[in-house]
């Protein structure tokens, strides 16, 4: 929650999907909390009070199913998955302000009510039905726990709608040798009491409350064909044995697992007002209230959150959401996540090997407010966040730091000598805002690139680097490197709800305290800054690879691993960090290699070479030569101008795209900005041989 809220400030509750508890999370999930945050922490900034809460969806088959497989209760699996979960999602930078449980006295109590309230006002009926059951394990089967013969193609192992095999389409009862995917037993056919709630009642009201601005006509649409053809009433109960909270007054039968998981938003966000000065329940949730609620929903998951969940409300006292926001499913290098093709990547292992928020940027690059698919693309992840990141924003910083930090004592200017730019900077303020707003991440993205394209090029067009050789010219470059931060200070600010961390990192160079959304209407002058750090380093193409290896293995690890295991992870395997010593040589081998002693007489940019610098070294051969080197995210060219190196003197010229590189100094780490060159102790001049 936001601590500097104002009387212009709205009430925002936010809410994401309530994960099932029987697995890792995933890539494909992390689409909704990583989106779901940007806007909360966008919200935040802004100066509203904006709460953002979650919870485990604890209940249901599919979890005391899991849990029995491991051999604990499904409290205990629950719980242990939580502990995983706050670790996924606070290694991602997901911020939630209370991530809560459905399995919780709150919701119990919240469930109570809402159900007593429906079932008074005579929104509840009961009925018996006839189901498939499953004798040896005494308890009702899902459609999903059946499977046989296919009626048409006679494939074995087909579930009870669709056939993998020839496609037909039928309905369960169809099924030849159906058998339980639970026991192995045939099911039987079983009478049974069941709850439902009357979303008959609401036909009317939903018409209404989905065209009312609330969900985009595009998901409207799609509901109209259920609303069209008119609404069936809602099976809300299941028999025992049933992980779940009991109906009030109906021994044996739970709420299914889908009455109680939206009524958990607001059982996590009752916790958080339980125990926070100035949160209150009633003023978000009663019917008059003029707090927003916004849920965050995969598009999966429409028909329960825009039909069921709003009629729910409506029918007892409590008001209905401000907004729903849905989204498509991610794809990854253009196919569904896959186990066997090692694209089931969990949130773990891709924070095993890369930073979170290089996919955070790349998820908001990629969002708009529409239901599109969204795909992750490895190259294309790679190449978008090395040059837009590194390439683009990190570099504005990098290339005027080192100035300010050596000639200027760290001391800003007093000087905007670019002010049409910075204007254009702190204008681009609220198109940026309505996007975020408007959860049009990719556009606030391309708006805030375009403006890094712009200080780039005023950049390259004033050459501070240039003009720090000349003489006199002390205040101009002063001026420009402060001017240069300054455009960087703002995109910070602009990024700062996809890139917490970085924004975090960049004010402490900044020397600033916590950025908030209105600093951007004001610039930095005549300020001291702090020692400049590398602030991101590239994506590595080995680390991305190391990933999808990863992912196979783990993969693999679930497939063979006894049934019991799935889901856990696998023990992992020791990774070997360090490369192996290379296979012995002979002296004259070593001895065939060159290496000299180089002065690094100058070091620039290459225009166009998002990695290299080019050096100029003096071996002491009477002219210099020209080496491209891919150390520019480690080094800016002015820490290395006067210093010493060792060079490979005799390797074969290359041909570059930028011209000839004659020879290679040598470096070591793992690339990036964690690249460190050889330097010699004082005394080895120039052309010297190393031995
Ligand atoms: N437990 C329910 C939600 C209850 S909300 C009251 C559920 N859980 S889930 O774990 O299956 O999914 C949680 C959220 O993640 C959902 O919004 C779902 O759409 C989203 N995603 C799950 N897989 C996804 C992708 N592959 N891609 C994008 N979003 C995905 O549904
Ligand atoms: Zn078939």
């Amino acid at each position: 929650m936001s601590n500097h809220t104002s009387a212009s400030a709205r009430k925002i509750l936010v809410t994401s999907a309530l994960p099932y508890a029987n697995g890792p999370l995933h890539m494909g999930h992390m689409v909704e909390y990583i989106q779901t945050d940007i806007w909360s922490r966008f919200q935040k900034m802004r100066g509203h009070m904006c709460t953002y809460v979650c919870a485990d969806d604890a209940h249901g088959t599919a979890i005391s199913l899991h849990a029995e497989k491991q051999g604990i209760t499904p409290e205990e699996s629950v719980a242990r998955i939580h502990q995983d979960r706050l670790a996924d999602f606070g290694d991602f930078h997901v911020q939630f302000d209370n991530y809560f449980s459905t399995h919780s006295e709150e919701n119990r109590e919240l469930c109570s009510e809402i159900y007593l309230k429906l079932k008074e006002r005579g929104h509840i009926a009961s009925r018996s039905i006839v189901q498939a059951y499953d004798p040896e394990k005494k308890m009702f089967l899902a459609d999903r726990y059946i499977k046989g013969e296919c009626p048409k193609c006679g494939a074995k192992d087909q579930y009870g709608d669709n056939c993998e095999v020839c496609s037909a389409t039928y309905s369960p009862t169809d099924l030849k040798n159906p058998y339980s995917t639970i026991s192995g037993a045939t099911p039987i056919e079983k009478e049974s009491e069941h709850f439902f709630f009357k979303l008959t009642d609401f036909q009317e009201f939903l018409q209404g409350w989905t065209r009312s601005g609330t969900i985009k006509d595009e998901i409207a649409n799609k509901l109209a064909e259920w609303l069209d053809t008119g609404l069936q009433d809602w099976d809300i109960s299941r028999d025992a044995p049933y992980f779940g909270f009991e109906i009030p007054g109906e021994p044996g039968k739970f709420f299914y697992v889908w009455l109680d998981a939206p009524i958990g938003y607001m059982a996590s966000f009752k916790n958080l007002c339980d125990r926070t000065e100035g949160l209150n329940f009633d003023e978000y949730w009663k019917k008059d209230s003029t707090a927003e609620v916004h849920h965050f929903i995969g598009k999966d998951i429409v028909n329960f959150h825009c039909l069921f969940w709003p009629a729910m409300l409506h029918g007892t006292d409590y008001r209905t959401p401000t907004k729903v926001s849905v989204h498509g499913y991610l794809t990854i290098n253009g196919e569904k996540m896959s186990k066997s093709r090692g694209t089931f990547i969990t949130a773990r292992t891709y924070l095993d090997h890369l930073d979170p928020e290089y996919l955070r940027y790349y998820y908001a690059a990629k969002l708009s407010s529409r239901v599109d698919d969204l795909d992750l693309n490895t190259t294309d992840f790679i190449q978008r966040v090395n040059s837009d990141l590194v390439g683009k924003v990190v570099n504005i910083a990098s290339r005027n730091a080192g100035f300010i930090a050596k000639r200027f004592d760290g001391k800003l200017s007093e000087t905007d000598c670019a002010p049409e730019l910075t204007k254009a900077f702190m204008d681009a303020s609220e198109t940026i805002a309505n996007a975020y707003e408007e959860r049009e991440f990719g556009k606030a993205m391309r708006e805030i690139m375009a403006l890094a394209d712009k200080a780039n090029a005023w950049i390259d067009d004033v050459k501070p680097w240039v003009v720090a050789k000349e003489e006199g010219k002390d205040k101009e470059l002063h001026d420009i490197c402060s001017t240069g931060i300054n455009l960087f200070r703002l995109l910070t600010i602009y990024l700062k709800p996809v890139l917490p961390a970085m924004a975090e990192k960049a004010a402490a160079f900044l020397n600033v305290g916590e950025l908030e959304w209105e600093h951007s209407q004001h610039l930095l002058f005549n300020h001291g800054v702090n020692k400049f750090k590398p602030l991101m380093t590239r994506v590595e193409q080995a680390k991305v690879d190391a990933m999808m290896e990863d992912s196979q293995k783990l993969a693999a690890a679930m497939k063979a691993a006894s049934p019991a295991k799935e889901g856990d992870k696998p023990v992992s395997e020791d990774n070997a960090l360090a490369e192996p010593i290379a296979d012995t040589i002979e002296f004259g081998d070593f001895a065939k290699v060159d290496l000299r002693i180089a002065k690094i007489v100058n070091a620039e940019f290459v225009e166009g070479a998002d990695k290299l610098l080019r050096l100029t070294l003096d071996i002491g051969e009477g002219k210099t030569r020209n080496v491209f080197s891919g150390i520019r995210a480690a080094y800016a060219p002015e820490a290395l101008v006067g210093k010493h190196t060792v060079m490979v003197a005799n390797l074969a010229a290359r041909k570059m795209k930028f011209g000839i590189s004659e020879g290679m100094v040598l470096a070591a780490g793992p690339g990036g900005s964690d690249l460190w060159i050889l330097e010699p102790h004082d005394g080895a001049k120039p052309g010297m041989r190393v031995m």
